[in-house]
């Protein structure tokens, strides 16, 4: 057989993480989850392969289209997790007369979309799911959304880089059914086009208008209706849900002095299950990171897939890939220096034996140590815990085992101590 050489790279869409990349992550990750604690919601976690069924049925055209799916050994077809609010509906309808209701959850898992790799957007990403069930009034999404605030403000996010777009799909409804009278079949396809308005310019966006079968009155309103605000909404106060939930939730959110969130009519979201409020996070700081960092909204219909009656719900997923993006772009990543708080040299091969109880001494005390296993040059030895970013190194050769201690260096400050061991943990502790 040919002797062909594999590539290194990774599949296409996905990405190897090494450490400095797997430190980030982790920084990213505590956040969300610490954060999310401190909220009272709590960790759960469904399998990464389900029925591709799942996703048919209510995650809308262009997600099916997405799915890694395939048939198992067993005929049945599968797919990897493209998203996980069906997931989650699944488990709770599931163990819905168990469960206590509202119930406060959140999972940080891998995902899978067949899609086109660009900024931003990857084949396998993680996303930060944050949920509430069983809470149908407005002040389930100003918990959650409290809970972006916080955790923005933890990244130390400036107030001016990022913006909460939210709208209302019974709002949407009324402008299909009341504002435009539109034919059943074309709800779907203005609903495509609202959702790409922000993407397009404006006169294709009026092109496809006409194209799809709207007429120029309708066109017209469409365009009235893309520029509304807030004060807008009241005009219509009793007459749309979808207005009267908005303004309540704004006016709440004032209460609260929560900021950054705006009322913005084309917020559409592609998902099908979706049922009012919906909502988006924009970078708006500059046109690096055009794409929604996060996509949410309410889908208290959801469980009637499962022949369940219906349970409110709220949530979002907010994606590792453009999170991390945002954060480099505005120079909030945090160091990635190593976890490892002390390195033991190697001063000669006969001394192997006492370097390594002495690092079994300190990993005892649950200090982070790294040990020198080859007698190379001191030099290099310091080389290679200075790469790493260690504070402390410790040098143990033959005087120091005479007189029954070490020396302890703290390379920040240059300070050297000869001391015992004991005495060295004690000084790594105290810093
Ligand atoms: P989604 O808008 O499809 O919503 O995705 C939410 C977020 O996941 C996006 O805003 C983005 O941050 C991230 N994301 C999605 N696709 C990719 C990709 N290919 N590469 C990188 N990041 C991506 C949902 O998935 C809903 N299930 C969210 C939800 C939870 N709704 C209610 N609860």
């Amino acid at each position: 057989m040919k002797n062909t050489k594999l590539t290194t790279a990774p599949y296409k869409g996905t990405r190897d993480t090494y450490p400095k990349d797997m430190m980030i992550r982790n920084y990213i990750f505590d956040t969300w989850s610490r954060v999310a604690k401190r909220f009272g919601y709590e960790e759960y976690d469904t399998p990464l392969i389900e029925s591709a069924q799942l996703y048919r049925a209510k995650s809308g055209e262009e997600l099916s289209n997405q799915l890694y799916n395939f048939t198992d050994k067993g005929g049945r077809e599968i797919s990897l997790r493209p998203e996980m609010t069906p997931s989650l509906a699944r488990m709770v309808a599931a163990k819905k007369n168990e469960l206590q209701l509202p119930l406060r959850w959140f999972n940080i898992g891998k995902f899978y979309r067949y899609e086109k790799p660009q900024r931003g957007r990857r084949r396998e990403f993680f996303q930060l799911n944050i949920d509430i069930l069983g809470i149908s009034t407005i002040d389930a999404e100003l918990e959650i959304i409290q809970y972006v605030m916080e955790v923005m403000s933890e990244f130390n996010a400036p107030k001016d880089t990022f913006e909460l777009r939210i709208n209302n799909r019974y709002l949407l409804d009324y402008l299909f059914t009341e504002i435009l009278e539109l034919s059943e079949e074309l709800v779907p396809q203005l609903a495509r086009a609202i959702d790409n308005f922000s993407k397009m310019e404006l006169s294709d966006f009026k092109e496809y208008l006409i194209e799809i079968g709207l007429d120029n009155e309708q066109v017209e309103k469409v365009l009235d209706f893309l520029s509304w605000d807030l004060s807008m909404l009241e005009t219509l106060k009793g007459k749309s849900d979808g207005a009267d939930q908005l303004l309540e939730l704004f006016e709440k959110a004032k209460n609260l002095d929560i900021t950054n969130i705006v009322f913005s009519p084309s917020i559409m979201r592609g998902l099908d299950y979706y049922t009012g409020t919906v909502i988006e996070m924009f970078d708006i700081g500059g046109d690096k990171n055009p794409r929604a960092m996060f996509g949410g909204g309410r889908y208290d219909d959801l469980l009637a897939i499962f022949g369940e009656e219906k349970l409110p719900a709220f949530g979002l997923g907010w994606g590792d890939i453009i999170m991390t993006d945002y954060l480099s772009t505005y120079n909030l990543l945090p160091d990635t220096k190593s976890n490892t708080k002390v390195y033991v040299t190697l001063m000669n091969e006969s001394l192997l034996s006492e370097s390594a109880k002495l690092t079994q001494e300190l990993r005892k005390s649950d200090i982070n140590t790294l040990m020198c296993l080859e007698p190379i040059k001191l030099n290099k030895q310091l080389q290679q815990s200075n790469r790493k970013g260690i504070r402390w190194v410790i040098f143990i050769g033959e005087d120091e085992i005479k007189q029954n201690k070490v020396q302890l260096k703290n390379m920040n400050s240059g300070e050297s101590f000869l001391i015992t061991v004991s005495e060295s943990i004690q000084k790594i502790k105290e810093i």
